[in-house]
C-alpha cells in the first residue's frame, strides 16, 4: 500500500465483551450473578468467563487482580483483514493473538485509546454459542381501548435477576473530545447518532453506532464525553423487557446494592435505563426497548442540558455525569 494512501476503515460488526478487573473477588463474583450473567467458563478461581443468554459466546471476563480496573471492551471486527490493519495501524497495538482460553476462540488484536490509554480489543472467528433457553415472558400487552390477552389469561412473574442477553454498549469520559472523536471516525466504522455541544457551539458528547449500512442496529454502542480526568463511565446489558428489568432492579435493591440512577427511560437510543454501582464502584446498566437506526439516518445534533438525558424517572443524580 502507498504510504500516501490512508489504509481502509476497520469493519466493526458489532459489540461483543468487557473485561473488569477486582480486587475482592468474591464480592465482584456475587454482584454479577445478581445482575444476571451466566458462568460460562472458569479458566481458574482468578479468570471466569460469564455470558448472556444471546448467541456471544461470553460478555464479560472478570478478572482477579490487585487494583479494580476497567479492562477494555471487544468488538468483533468483519475480516482477518481487519484484525491485520488493527495491528499495523492503530495506538499500542499487538500483534494479533489467539484467544487461547476464551469461549468461542478466535483471534484478536489489542489497541490503546490515543487520548487516555484504555485498552480496546478487537476479536474475529469465534464461533457463536447457542441461545440458552430461559424461560422468558412474551405476553401481549392490554391497552385500555386494545385488549390483546384473552380473558382467562394471567400473568405470573418469577423474582430473580434480570437475565443479561448482550453488551449494548460502553461509555468513558475522555479527556480531549476533538482529538478521540476525530481518531474513531477516521479509523473505524463509527456513525455519529447524536452529537451534543456546549453553549459555544463545541461538541462534547459523541454517541457512535455502527455503519452496517441497511441492517438496523443499536442507536449507539460507544459513547464518549468530555471531562477532566479519563474513567470509564458505564457499560450496558440489554435485558428481556421492562419487567423483567423491574424485577431486576427488585433483585439487586434487595440484596443492598447502591442503585445509581433509575428506572426511567433516556431521549437519546430513548432505552430504559438502570444504572447500579457493582461493589467497586463501576457503574453497570441494564437497558431494554433502544431505538434502531440504519446508516440512512443523519445526525442529530444538540444543546447539553438538563432535559437532554431523560424524560422519565428519578431526577439526575448529582454524581452520574462526574462519578468517583
Ligand atoms: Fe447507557
Amino acid at each position: 500500500m502507498p504510504s500516501n494512501e490512508a489504509p481502509r476503515k476497520i469493519q466493526l460488526v458489532r459489540i461483543s465483551h468487557v473485561y473488569y478487573k477486582y480486587t475482592d473477588f468474591p464480592k465482584a463474583l456475587e454482584f454479577i450473578h445478581d445482575f444476571g450473567f451466566t458462568e460460562e467458563k472458569r479458566v481458574s478461581d482468578e479468570k471466569i468467563y460469564f455470558r448472556g443468554y444471546g448467541t456471544e459466546p461470553w460478555v464479560l471476563c472478570a478478572i482477579k487482580a490487585d487494583k479494580a480496573e476497567f479492562g477494555g471492551v471487544g468488538f468483533v471486527v468483519e475480516s482477518e483483514e481487519d484484525l491485520q490493519i488493527a495491528s499495523e495501524t492503530l495506538p499500542k497495538a499487538t500483534k494479533i493473538y489467539e484467544l487461547t482460553d476464551a469461549p468461542g476462540g478466535g483471534k484478536g488484536v489489542t489497541f490503546h485509546d490515543p487520548v487516555d490509554g484504555y485498552p480496546m480489543h478487537l476479536v474475529w472467528g469465534q464461533t457463536p454459542s447457542a441461545m440458552l433457553e430461559i424461560p422468558l415472558p412474551h405476553e401481549p400487552f392490554n391497552y385500555p381501548t386494545e385488549k390483546n390477552r384473552p380473558a382467562g389469561k394471567f400473568q405470573r412473574f418469577q423474582k430473580r435477576p434480570a437475565p443479561v442477553h448482550k453488551l449494548g454498549h460502553f461509555g468513558v469520559r475522555t479527556t480531549n473530545f476533538a482529538a478521540a472523536h476525530e481518531f474513531y471516525c477516521k479509523h473505524f466504522n463509527f456513525i455519529a447518532s447524536d452529537l451534543i455541544h456546549d453553549k459555544e457551539k463545541v461538541d462534547r458528547t459523541v454517541f457512535y453506532r455502527l455503519d452496517r449500512g441497511d441492517e438496523e442496529v443499536d442507536h449507539h454502542v460507544f459513547f464518549f464525553a468530555e471531562g477532566g480526568t479519563y474513567r470509564v463511565h458505564h457499560s450496558s446489558f440489554e435485558t428481556h423487557d421492562f419487567d423483567t428489568q423491574v424485577l431486576g432492579h427488585d433483585w439487586l435493591r434487595e440484596k443492598g446494592y447502591k442503585n445509581c440512577w433509575g428506572v426511567g427511560r433516556h431521549v437519546l437510543g430513548s432505552q430504559i435505563f438502570d444504572y447500579w454501582y457493582d461493589p467497586h464502584g463501576f457503574i453497570m446498566e441494564h437497558y431494554v426497548d433502544g431505538d434502531l437506526v440504519t446508516a440512512a439516518e443523519p445526525t442529530h445534533r444538540s444543546m447539553a442540558g438538563p432535559g437532554s438525558l431523560h424524560v422519565w424517572g428519578p431526577e439526575l443524580p448529582s454524581d452520574f455525569l462526574t462519578p468517583r
